[in-house]
């Protein structure tokens, strides 16, 4: 599938799991907040939201990704990165899960209609967790409420177009042997129960001129190198640039920790950014395993590909 490139893009983190001030930056490429430029402080939380900037042919475009787990989250940090509501022509969801919704319902009533809204068609399926300490949710991200908030939908199942800028994955091809659906994730399907395939997510992928793929995952719940893998065969592009997101590896155990460190290994991206989800254990591993690439994504981190 041909992918419009873009000349360069950046990618700021608005709301993750993580803020430290003293995670070191990578200049030119990873910039971090200077805390006392801010107008107000930025929240860690745990939930994601990045916004894109892209330059294509001399125009820009800003691609918002997922909302954060709240409201107060997301506006808090929207602010505090001095941007405003309508610094964003689009919105890309990336899964059905709260943590990633949680500022939407919210952001439409705020902004108005017409807000172009990608997700699959997948995410509205009720979704819960179960834990050894008990079952959490139902949470459903209701489509009638995305109507009645005006926002305009663009939903797919395959692969597809993001305005001419990004491409959309749709349902992850899986190939790796290490990534499986964790059994604790269900989601409901006419009234049944059943572990969640995580069809809804799906990567955003750009292919910025000269450097490669730059993929972003929210919770990489499909694994992020199938996720980078399937980038990889539907643009026909082998070359990473970066690979961003949350990657929900801690949570998997130590097979799943190494086989992704062994897959990043291969793919060989030149920046492995990594938070959310992805669990304390699993980044100090890949700190240690991967020192010239990996960094980790921090509330208020700016990255330039
Ligand atoms: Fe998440
Ligand atoms: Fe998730």
């Amino acid at each position: 599938m041909q992918v419009p490139k873009v000349q360069s893009a950046t990618v700021e983190i608005l709301v993750d799991n993580f803020f430290d001030i003293f995670e070191p930056s990578r200049p030119g490429v990873v910039e971090r907040v200077v805390l006392g430029r801010l107008p107000k402080p930025l929240l860690a939380a745990h939930g994601l939201a990045m916004l894109l900037t892209l330059n294509q042919n001399g125009k820009q475009a800003r691609i918002l990704i997922d909302t954060g787990n709240s409201p107060l989250s997301f506006f808090n940090n929207l602010e505090a990165m001095g941007h405003g509501l309508n610094d964003f022509d689009a919105l890309f969801i990336s899964h059905g899960h709260p943590d990633h919704y949680g500022g939407l319902l919210e952001l439409l009533q705020r902004r108005g209609p017409g807000l172009p809204v990608y997700l699959h068609q997948d995410c509205y399926f009720p979704k819960l967790l179960v834990t050894p300490r008990g079952r959490v949710g139902p949470f459903a991200l209701e489509r009638e409420k995305l109507v009645a908030g005006g926002a305009q939908l663009h939903e797919n199942q395959g692969p597809a177009l993001l305005q001419d800028l990004a491409l959309l994955t749709g349902t992850v091809e899986t190939t790796t042997p290490y990534e499986k659906p964790l059994p604790g994730f269900k989601r409901i399907v006419q009234g049944n129960e059943e572990p969640d395939p995580f069809s809804d997510e799906q990567a955003l992928v750009l292919d910025v001129a000269g450097k490669g793929l730059v993929v972003i995952g929210g919770c990489c719940h499909p694994g992020i190198i199938n996720m980078t893998k399937y980038a990889q065969k539907l643009t026909g592009v082998s070359q990473v640039a970066a690979i961003i997101g949350g990657f929900h590896l801690t949570a998997g155990g130590d097979d799943l920790i190494n086989g992704t460190i062994g897959g990043l290994k291969e793919l060989g991206a030149d920046l492995v950014l990594a938070g959310h989800c992805t669990g304390f254990k699993a980044l100090t591993k890949m700190a240690v395993e991967l020192p010239e690439n990996f960094m980790v994504s921090c509330v208020g981190t700016k990255v330039t590909i």
